[in-house]
């Protein structure tokens, strides 16, 4: 099996899903090049069928992007899939994702059906699909919370019926990462036509677990991942882009790969967070403001000797300008003389003793110290 992970970017599909993070067709086009950019191997660019205006931005897309396949979203619903054919009609390599739910609990309380309709339901989309486009990823929906066993029948008709991926969601991000492991591991044991397709992760947030169950699944066999830049989706998100790329490039132990070219994975983070007007959490992995920052004495001290005692990842790798040292009640003196020899200070021992004791002062007064306040300080 090929230790090469497909990147699946979902942000103009799950990721714009979130209430007031809706782009207009312009903007849509900026992200899904910049995304091409980035290295992404599949762009989700749209659900077609949902509004006519999502189905133009996928139309755009198809136009305006060379390199990563173009996948439109479908229910296992004709009128959806022929919306879908219609909107990829210009892409150079079209995909289309159809499914359905899998677990009981949508099986009875979303669709009212029984596990044999839905797979023959599931098992028509692929096939109606299929006679328009080469390319068919299956979903099942909330996977996660299916039956194995159902899930195992479910995932062999589909790939018998022709789906060249099959994406396994834990739609409610409700499965813990060694479970998720079982799970895939389960399916490659029983699924006899497994490797005739690639298995896709999916997974939501609600747990915090989105990343961690990702990498499992990858480790389980998964060869593709479904993720958004910064992490965007319903609810607590999907599996942050920069997080997985980051995780496969710091561990190349673990021996997998992607076609990420990590040194855009901030400007793309920066560029879909000002056109959704959604801020990145400063703590966030990867790309959040804080992400290369170091506050306190004891970590400050420790970095200015050596960036490899603090940090695992160069910031300029991910696009990140440089590593950054704030100026807190918590800094030492090696960060405020470091400071200072920056601003073109220097000063002797006793003297910077002195300074550090007015700076303790200010700095609980002000919480974070400035360059200005600096300047004030030693004025
Ligand atoms: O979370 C989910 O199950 C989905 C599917 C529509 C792929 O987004
Ligand atoms: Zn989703």
């Amino acid at each position: 099996m090929s230790n090469r992970i497909q990147i699946f970017d979902t942000t103009l599909r799950d990721g714009e899903q979130v209430p007031g993070c809706q782009l207009n067709r312009e903007e849509k086009v900026e992200v899904a090049l910049q995304l091409e950019l980035l290295g992404v191997d599949i762009i989700e660019a749209g659900f077609p069928i949902s509004s006519p205006g999502d189905f133009a931005s996928v139309q755009a897309i198809c136009d305006a992007v060379k390199e990563p396949t173009i996948c439109a979203l479908t229910r296992a619903k004709k009128e959806d899939i022929d919306a879908a054919v219609a909107a990829l009609k210009t892409a150079r390599k079209p995909r289309i994702h159809t499914g359905i739910g899998s677990s009981d609990v949508h099986i009875k309380h979303k669709f009212n059906s029984t596990r044999e309709e839905i797979i023959e339901r599931g098992v028509w989309a692929v096939k109606y699909a299929k006679s328009f486009v080469e390319d068919v990823e299956f979903f099942a929906e909330d996977a996660g919370r299916a039956d194995l066993a159902f899930l195992a029948q479910l995932t062999r008709e589909v790939i018998k019926a022709g789906a060249t991926v099959v994406n396994l969601p834990d739609t409610t991000g409700y499965l813990l990462p060694h479970v998720m492991h079982e799970r895939i591991k389960y399916l490659y044991e029983n699924v006899d036509n497994i490797h005739q397709a690639t298995i896709s992760m999916h997974n939501h947030n609600d747990l915090g677990l989105a990343t961690a169950n990702t990498i499992a699944g990858i480790q389980a066999g998964a060869r593709q991942v479904e993720v958004t830049i910064n992490g965007i989706g319903e609810r607590a998100g999907n599996t942050s882009l920069e997080e997985i790329a980051m995780i496969l490039n710091v561990h190349k132990d673990l021996g997998f790969t992607t076609g990420i070219k990590p040194k855009y994975l901030y400007p793309t983070s920066t560029l879909v967070s000002n056109l959704m007007g959604m801020h990145v959490q400063p703590n966030k992995a990867v790309v959040g403001a804080n992400a290369f920052a170091h506050s306190s004495g004891i970590h400050q001290d420790g970095f200015l000797k050596h960036a490899q005692n603090y940090e695992i990842m160069n910031p300029e790798d991910v696009g990140v300008s440089s590593s950054a040292i704030l100026l807190t009640s918590r800094s030492g003196r090696a960060a405020l003389r470091h400071r200072l020899t920056l601003l073109g200070f220097d000063f002797e021992k006793p003297e910077l003793d002195k300074i550090y004791t007015r700076f303790l002062l200010m700095a609980d007064e002000r919480k974070m110290i400035h360059d200005e306040d600096l300047k004030e300080l030693i004025g």
